[in-house]
């Protein structure tokens, strides 16, 4: 059971450490994949704050597909030449955008973002996914939420099986 009673008082660190620890407590006692990414979205969602948007999307036959998620509805499919999403798969590289109106070929799925985070999910060499974090505030984005995201996504390596989720014929 995820308790995130006392998290207001934490300053930013402590609260992505506590995020990070939560994802460990989540993962080593749950098996179900989609269960396991389901809360992830969610406590990113609960423990980051400004936020308007946080999920996945997901390769399928050569485009980004959507995962789960927190926010409001968002665009079912981006294309890998297109996007903030489509440049972290092309550069297998986090992209932090302080602006999203100044970025080329940003997708708004939701008009009040104004700013994004999205992580590549790489195994092998093989890019899977991305982990996507808007939110309505110009500049929300720090090297902080780059470095846990990153974290993040390497404690999901761990756990997760990303070919199950995508089904990609290697
Ligand atoms: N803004 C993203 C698309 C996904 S949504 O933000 C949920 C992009 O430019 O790739």
């Amino acid at each position: 059971m995820i308790k995130l009673a006392g998290i207001e008082k934490m300053n930013d660190k402590q609260k992505y450490n506590f995020l990070l620890m939560q994802l460990e407590g989540q993962l080593s006692s749950e098996k179900d994949t989609l269960a396991n990414l389901s809360n992830t979205s969610a406590l990113i969602y609960a423990i980051i704050n400004k936020l308007n948007w946080a999920g996945f999307y997901f390769m399928k036959d050569g485009e980004l597909v959507l995962g789960m998620f927190q926010g409001l509805p968002a665009c079912n499919r981006v294309k890998v030449e297109k996007g903030v999403c489509g440049a972290a798969v092309r550069e297998m590289k986090t992209q932090l955008v302080s602006n999203v109106h100044e970025f080329p070929g940003h997708i708004a799925c939701d008009s009040a973002s104004n700013s994004e985070l999205v992580v590549p999910i790489i195994r092998d060499g093989v890019v899977y996914g991305v982990l996507d974090l808007d939110s309505p505030e110009l500049n929300r984005f720090t090297e902080l939420e780059k470095e846990y995201m990153e974290k993040l996504v390497e404690k999901l390596n761990k756990y997760i099986d990303w070919k199950e989720v995508t089904m990609i014929q290697l």
